[in-house]
């Protein structure tokens, strides 16, 4: 059985963590602990964001920019699939390791195609990188193009597109080392969006949506399950309010019919259901989305959300 696991971002770091290595290198250790039972079971590719460590990346460049030249997003979106890749698999294969589990793990730098028509590069909503003063703000967007907003009273940020994923460019290449039994970990940060004109392709500065770009990975390996881990073990209905109700189970028809009546919030679970959508429209299988630390037992059928077709 082939399977897209999209781990969420507290696979690398915890409310309150600061963000150093040594603390990434620990959660990293502690998520392989929760799932390397599945790369015994199945063949995995990992999936994962790149927020806080590409927006530390930005930082750093910002910081220096007088000392050595400033890298474009595409780069630095290169740079963290690189180094979070680097912290999963040598936590994975130490865990697996000392479970007697003999199975190598490469990380594929992933590039996807994104339509350079998207109208998402007409109209830039996903804020990276550092916060700054309404004046440097509106500097940087005169010198270097940049679109800049108020993000929710914490500062001024760069914002840039988000655009939608249309194809994997080294889905062979995964799916291929998948055949031989390598564990794969691919699509960091939702991969580096190109756009292809002729026969070439050319990185372009957005951020892709890691589970929409999972999902599209698991339609196009044919994968047979795609599962979601996150901070919460269900998604749930009403979520946050007094009748907020876990669901165990539903159709892709239902869950069409609740994202229309606003039960998931845009940028956190609202993806993570369009994504499961895509796949299971395109002759997916089953999506489950739960926890790291409840994935054994929802795979034993007794907690997590179950999508079906
Ligand atoms: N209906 C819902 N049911 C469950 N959780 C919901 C719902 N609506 C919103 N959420 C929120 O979605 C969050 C998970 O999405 P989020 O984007 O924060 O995490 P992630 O994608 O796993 O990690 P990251 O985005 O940091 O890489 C949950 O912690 C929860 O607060
Ligand atoms: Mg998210």
């Amino acid at each position: 059985m082939k399977v897209v696991l999209a781990v969420g971002g507290n696979a690398l770091l915890r409310p309150g963590d600061r963000g150093t290595a040594e603390e990434q290198m620990l959660r990293a250790r502690q998520t392989a602990e929760n799932i390397y039972p599945l790369f015994q079971k199945f063949k995995v590719v990992v999936t994962h964001g790149n927020g806080p460590q590409v927006g530390a990346i930005l930082l750093q460049n910002e910081t220096a920019k007088n000392v050595v030249p400033p890298m474009p997003l595409d780069i630095c979106g290169a740079m963290s699939q690189g180094e979070i890749g680097y912290m999963l698999e040598q936590s994975f294969q130490n865990v697996l390791e000392e479970k007697g589990v003999n199975k190598d793990i490469a990380t594929v730098l992933t590039r996807v195609i994104v339509d350079e028509n998207d109208p998402a590069f007409e109209n830039p909503t996903k804020p990276i990188g550092p916060f700054y003063t309404e004046e440097e703000a509106k500097r940087l967007a005169k010198e270097k193009g940049w679109h800049v907003i108020e993000d929710s009273g914490r500062g001024w940020r760069r914002v840039v597109p988000s655009p939608m994923p249309l194809e994997i460019v080294e889905k062979d290449v995964i799916a291929e080392l998948l055949e031989k039994g390598f564990g794969v970990i691919a699509v960091g940060g939702g991969g580096i969006p190109v756009i292809r004109k002729g026969r070439k392709l050319f990185g372009v500065e957005g951020v892709i949506d890691k589970d929409l770009a999972s999902a599209v990975l698991a339609r196009d390996i044919g994968a047979d399950r795609l599962i979601i881990l996150t901070s919460v073990e269900k998604v749930y209905l009403n979520f946050g309010k007094p009748e907020q109700r876990g669901i165990d189970e539903m159709s892709v028809q239902e869950a069409k019919k609740y994202m229309e009546e606003g039960h998931f919030k845009k940028g956190s679970m609202y993806p993570k259901i369009l994504a499961s959508v895509l796949y299971l429209d395109n002759g997916g299988k089953e999506v489950l989305i739960t926890s790291p630390e409840k994935v054994q037992d929802a795979l034993d059928g007794k907690t997590g959300t179950w999508i079906y077709p």
